[in-house]
């Protein structure tokens, strides 16, 4: 009895060694995270833009990037309803804050603005790439979904360098607080 028992617990050892799914306690995080980052930057270009206006020549530029996050986030949207994942309580708080964030550096001026995509869009690339190293042989579709995102996102970081995100006043400082922000919103929208 023992002996079967020990052969059991190696056998199911050896399976979730080999395993290529993705648990749902794992692909529960990705999606809820996602979910999130892509609601925080919708509220984030709608921050800018409501400053700038989306007639001006730096609101169409965001509005061509939030445009795309409207794509993502709806993507996301379907996968919580069809995979049965609870979003994150802090939707609300993303909400707000998202918004804020815009419109605060959007008030800083457009460098300002820019920088904001550039520590977010790098943040959210970075984790999309980690994302799709984590994600089983089961979850190809999303895998691919998920890279594909990662490239806009990366395009709009470019696009944030190419409009001298770096010459924003206190582009160093603004670009730790939002990257940190950022990593802390992750943390909690993954679990809670
Ligand atoms: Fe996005
Ligand atoms: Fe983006």
């Amino acid at each position: 009895m023992k002996n079967k028992r020990k052969n059991s617990k190696k056998r199911s050892n050896k399976n979730k060694f080999y395993s290529k799914k993705t648990s749902k306690s794992v692909l529960d995080e990705i999606i809820r995270v996602d979910h999130a980052g892509e609601f925080g930057a919708t509220r984030i270009y709608e921050g800018q833009i409501a400053v700038f206006g989306k007639n001006s020549k730096i609101g169409k530029t965001i509005q061509h990037m939030a445009d795309q996050e409207q794509e993502h986030i709806e993507t996301f949207e379907k996968l919580i309803i069809k995979n049965r994942v609870r979003p994150t309580a802090f939707l609300p708080i993303w909400n707000i804050t998202g918004f804020a964030l815009g419109a605060a550096t959007a008030l800083m001026g457009e460098k300002a603005a820019m920088a904001c995509t550039v520590a977010v869009e790098a943040v959210i690339g970075n984790h999309y790439d980690e994302q799709a190293k984590i994600l089983g042989a089961d979850q190809k579709k999303l895998k691919k979904t998920i890279l594909k995102f990662k490239e806009d996102e990366l395009e709009h970081h470019d696009i944030g360098m190419k409009h001298d995100a770096e010459n924003a006043p206190a582009y160093k400082i603004l670009s730790k607080v939002i990257t940190a922000g950022c990593k802390t919103a992750i943390a909690i929208s993954k679990k809670i």
